[in-house]
């Protein structure tokens, strides 16, 4: 190790004349002499970090491909950051804590092997003409960005796009997503527009204003939308969830809508969409592999077309859902639909989830918490069932 001590001048001296193109530890850049004296080399081998203590603006102009990482972290005097030439970061395009990064210049940047961005608060666009098509995984969380203007995947791993309060756009043209997306908490009118989008592993949309997956087809794992502010959504094209579906605390949600979906492997969960007044958006769904839990405040549930639900059984609700109990109870059984524990009813001043009243409880009017029915396929008619809601019961069991 001594011996390098006396080998770095000599290399620096070289430096001059021909860049050191290649490092197998790190190349720290203090300066922007340090960035400009590596100008001359198209591929960079190694990576690149700028030094927490940089003020100059950090031009890194004349590479094209950096086979190792670039980063700056805590570079808290870092105001700009760019590569006039760069199109390919084979590893990492890591930048956290930058306070006052305001510009990041990458007009020809395609490519990276993953981009993970935290922490730039004083950041508001980006400067990426091309735009970056590849990543295997991004990552951008605490940032002013108010727009992704210039990160146009058409392949992704993992997405994570979080807590970016001034971000009310996101529209990528991604085919597929082969591990998981995590929109949360960005700008209170964001809306997510994936218009190519056709699988995806994993999704989950919170705090989302508005969602559009109109070419979604199937989604290998599960997809879950907490706490969203749109009215409606709609997954026109999406067919099989082979893990479990869920909505949560939507509060404005007043339209759900699931047309072709046929299968849901895993469990079935609409709780607490507080507007939702009739789930009826799931009417080709034949098979729910886990449990099928409805809690809210909706008066009725449709599901005209269901064949197999294999775990639990929940509907609770704070209106009157006795034409959805009587048309369920008789469904239940062990050789029948319902496979699992069914519990329907209505009138819940606090609608619960799976495992909250007794097994067997079928009060959709909710006036009597004694009218638990036995799993005898003859009880049809029971309290809040008057003449009427019989009626309307049949007329709906044979839609
Ligand atoms: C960030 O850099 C400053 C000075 O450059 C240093 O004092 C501070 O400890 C660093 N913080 C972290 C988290 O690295
Ligand atoms: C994933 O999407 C990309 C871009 O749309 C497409 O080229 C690729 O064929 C897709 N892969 C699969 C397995 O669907
Ligand atoms: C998908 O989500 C499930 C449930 O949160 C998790 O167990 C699984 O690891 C995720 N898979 C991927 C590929 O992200
Ligand atoms: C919210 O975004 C939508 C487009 O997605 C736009 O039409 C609407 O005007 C925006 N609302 C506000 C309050 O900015
Ligand atoms: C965002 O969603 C989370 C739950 O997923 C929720 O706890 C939080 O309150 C929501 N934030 C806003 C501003 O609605
Ligand atoms: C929906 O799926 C059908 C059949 O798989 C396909 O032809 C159609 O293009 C899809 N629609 C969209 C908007 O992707
Ligand atoms: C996820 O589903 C897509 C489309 O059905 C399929 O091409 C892909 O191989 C699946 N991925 C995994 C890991 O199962
Ligand atoms: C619910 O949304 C679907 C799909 O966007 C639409 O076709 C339907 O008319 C909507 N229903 C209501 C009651 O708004
Ligand atoms: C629904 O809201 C109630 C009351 O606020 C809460 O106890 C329950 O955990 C919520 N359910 C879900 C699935 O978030
Ligand atoms: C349920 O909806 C009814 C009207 O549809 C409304 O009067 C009632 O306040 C709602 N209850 C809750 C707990 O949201």
């Amino acid at each position: 190790m001594a011996a390098l001590r006396y080998l770095v001048p000599a290399l620096a001296v070289a430096g001059r004349a021909v860049a050191q193109c290649s490092n197998a530890a790190t190349t720290t850049l203090q300066s922007a002499g340090d960035a400009s004296a590596l100008a001359s080399c198209s591929t960079f081998s190694g990576s690149i970090a700028i030094a927490t203590g940089t003020t100059d603006q950090i031009a890194l102009d004349g590479i094209q491909t950096i086979t190792g990482s670039l980063t700056a972290d805590n570079a808290t005097q870092l105001t700009a950051l760019s590569g006039s030439s760069l199109e390919i970061i084979t590893d990492a395009f890591s930048l956290s804590s930058l306070t006052i990064l305001t510009t990041l210049n990458f007009p020809r940047l395609v490519e990276v092997g993953t981009l993970d961005w935290t922490a730039l608060p004083a950041l508001q666009g980006l400067s990426f003409t091309t735009g970056v098509q590849q990543a295997s995984s991004v990552s951008i969380q605490n940032t002013q960005l108010n727009t992704l203007d210039g990160i146009n995947l058409q392949m992704v791993d993992q997405m994570t796009i979080a807590n970016n309060p001034y971000l009310n756009d996101i529209n990528m043209q991604l085919g597929n997503i082969t591990q998981s997306l995590i929109l949360e908490a960005n700008g209170r009118n964001v809306s997510a527009t994936f218009p190519n989008l056709e699988w995806a592993y994993n999704m989950t949309f919170r705090n989302v204003s508005q969602v559009s997956i109109p070419s979604l087809a199937s989604i290998n794992g599960s997809m879950g939308f907490y706490a969203n502010f749109f009215s409606s959504i709609a997954g026109s094209n999406l067919t099989t969830v082979g893990g479990s579906l869920s909505f949560v605390s939507n509060e404005a949600m007043t339209n759900l809508s699931f047309p072709e979906l046929t299968t849901v492997g895993g469990g079935l969960q609409v709780a607490n969409n507080t507007a939702l007044e009739s789930v009826d958006g799931f009417s080709a769904l034949k098979t729910v592999g886990g449990a099928l839990d409805f809690n809210g405040n909706f008066s009725s549930v449709m599901l005209p077309a269901i064949s197999d639900i294999r775990g639990a059984f929940n509907l609770q609700s704070a209106s009157d859902i006795s034409n959805s109990c009587n048309h369920f109870q008789p469904l239940s059984g062990s050789n029948n639909v319902i496979k699992g524990t069914y519990t329907c009813s209505g009138g819940e001043s606090h609608p619960g989830g799976t495992g909250t009243l007794s097994p067997g409880t079928n009060t959709g009017g909710g006036s009597s918490s004694s009218a638990s029915a036995s799993s005898s396929a003859n009880v049809v008619y029971i309290s809040g069932a008057t003449g009427l809601m019989g009626v309307v019961a049949a007329i709906f069991g044979m839609l």
